[in-house]
């Protein structure tokens, strides 16, 4: 009997590893081989792991970011919404903690009338993930498959999903690999890693939340100016209206970190209330999805508009159904004790009398991991219930033995790993050094506005 033949591959993975390693420019067929071959599970995790780090050390050009991004995207199905008439409009950030703009804005726009095809992801490091926030919703369902996903859309004009099998699967199978061989902090991988899954939506405009600050993934703004713009011109050679947004992430968005607590806090935006700089930015962000969306004429009108569904209850309206149509509990929304709660509760409270200087973003972020609101291993499961809630933002006053933040815990190791990390990152001063950081740094990309 013969035996099976080894796959021909028309490349060597080595020579690719090689070149990259040693600087050279990659060609598109060099980078569509190695990503068909490992998608088809032809080429080794640790290949492509060598590959991967050769790309973080090395970089990549304009020319090759592309043409990753193209074979990642070609590795799978693009879904074909243009049977919906309306303008379809996504948001996507590059990852913070307490970041729960998504769930605020997909039901917000598609109150006014713009229809959100959302294909989220899960918690990646420190910091959280979409679809885990909306799991912690009692049987809200996030892997509906394609034919159900555009009924929702068409029933309700926002659907949010995770990555299907058909979606991106090159995608899928390099950041499963990336989050732990140290090379997710790559602008060339992490644009391709974005683009390729949003371009796949079948939508007509994007806009991208990209952090930066001690929280990010890009700590400087510079980094995340850079990765902005790769991810502007990427969608824009794709023939997409794409905005993005530099925004802050030097201490977490809004007070509350944990999957069932910022569904809570998603409400209270969504009822008109919520902390300030999480109401500022979904504004923000809404303006700008409503604006390319093509129901507001500039930016500040669609901030308006935001404002209005906010106060008459449409955007609650519109979150209820989706959470509905997706076998979600909507009583859940309207009593936040229908989400699953933490057995136990401790408060942290401030040393001293003073101001709160800075918090270490990362580290809130990491605490709550700890926790079990995020994962430490890949096949682990998150515990929605458990998280942090900050009773202090940076430069806010505090007197001595005032909580600074309370910890929801159901594991006392837990809490006591989480409660030591949580007290190191606050940097409590006797007066405020500096400034406060601005939450809207830049705008880069300005499709279509006419402000
Ligand atoms: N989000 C993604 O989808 N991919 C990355 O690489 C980083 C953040």
């Amino acid at each position: 009997m013969n035996p099976t033949p080894a796959p021909t591959l028309a490349f060597r993975a080595i020579d690719v590893i090689r070149k990259k390693r040693d600087d050279g420019e990659l060609s598109r067929d060099e980078i569509e081989s190695l990503v068909n071959a490992y998608t088809r599970g032809d080429i080794p995790d640790y290949q492509v792991s060598a590959w991967l780090m050769a790309v973080v050390l090395r970089g990549m050009t304009r020319a090759e970011t592309a043409a990753l991004t193209d074979a990642m995207l070609r590795s799978g199905e693009v879904l074909d919404l243009s049977s919906i008439r309306a303008r379809k409009v996504d948001k996507h950030s590059t990852g913070g903690v307490g970041d729960k703009t998504s769930l605020v804005l997909a039901p917000l726009a598609a109150a006014a009338g713009v229809v959100v095809p959302m294909i989220s992801g899960r918690g990646l490091g420190h910091t959280g993930g979409t679809l885990d926030k909306l799991e912690s919703i009692p049987g809200f369902n996030v892997n509906l498959p394609a034919a159900q996903f555009r009924r929702v859309l068409e029933t309700c004009g926002c659907a949010m999903i995770g990555q299907t099998a058909e979606i991106a699967p090159a995608d899928r199978k390099l950041y499963a690999l990336r989050d732990v061989t140290g090379t997710v902090e790559s602008p060339y991988l992490i644009c391709a890693s974005i683009m390729s899954k949003k371009l796949a939506e079948g939508i007509d405009a994007l806009v991208l939340d990209v952090k930066t600050g001690s929280g990010a993934f890009m700590k400087s703004e510079k980094d995340a100016a850079f990765l902005a713009e790769l991810m502007v011109e990427t969608g824009e050679r794709m023939g997409k209206q794409v905005v993005a947004l530099i925004t802050d992430m030097d201490q977490p968005l809004g007070c509350m970190i944990g999957n069932a607590l910022e569904v809570v806090e998603v409400v209270e935006v969504l009822r008109g209330g919520g902390p300030e700089d999480l109401r500022q930015l979904c504004n923000e962000l809404a303006g700008w999805m409503l604006h390319l969306g093509g129901v507001s004429d500039t930016v500040a009108e669609g901030k308006e508009q935001s404002e209005k569904l906010i106060d008459s209850g449409k955007a609650l309206d519109k979150f209820r159904q989706m959470v509905e149509l997706q076998g979600g509990e909507p009583r859940a929304i309207d009593d936040p004790k229908k989400l699953p709660q933490a057995q136990h509760s401790m408060i942290l409270s401030s040393p001293k009398n003073g101001y709160l200087a800075s918090l270490q973003c990362e580290q809130v972020g990491t605490a709550c991991v700890i926790l079990g609101g995020g994962r430490e291993r890949k096949e682990d499961s998150v515990d929605p219930a458990v998280g942090i809630v900050l009773h202090k933002k940076v430069g806010d006053a505090v007197s001595a033995g005032e909580p600074l933040a309370t910890i929801y815990y159901n594991t006392e190791t837990r809490a006591a790993r989480a409660r030591q990390l949580l007290e190191e990152s606050y940097e409590i001063a006797d007066t405020l050094a500096r400034g406060k950081r601005p939450l809207i740094h830049r705008v880069i990309g300005k499709p279509g506005e006419r402000n």
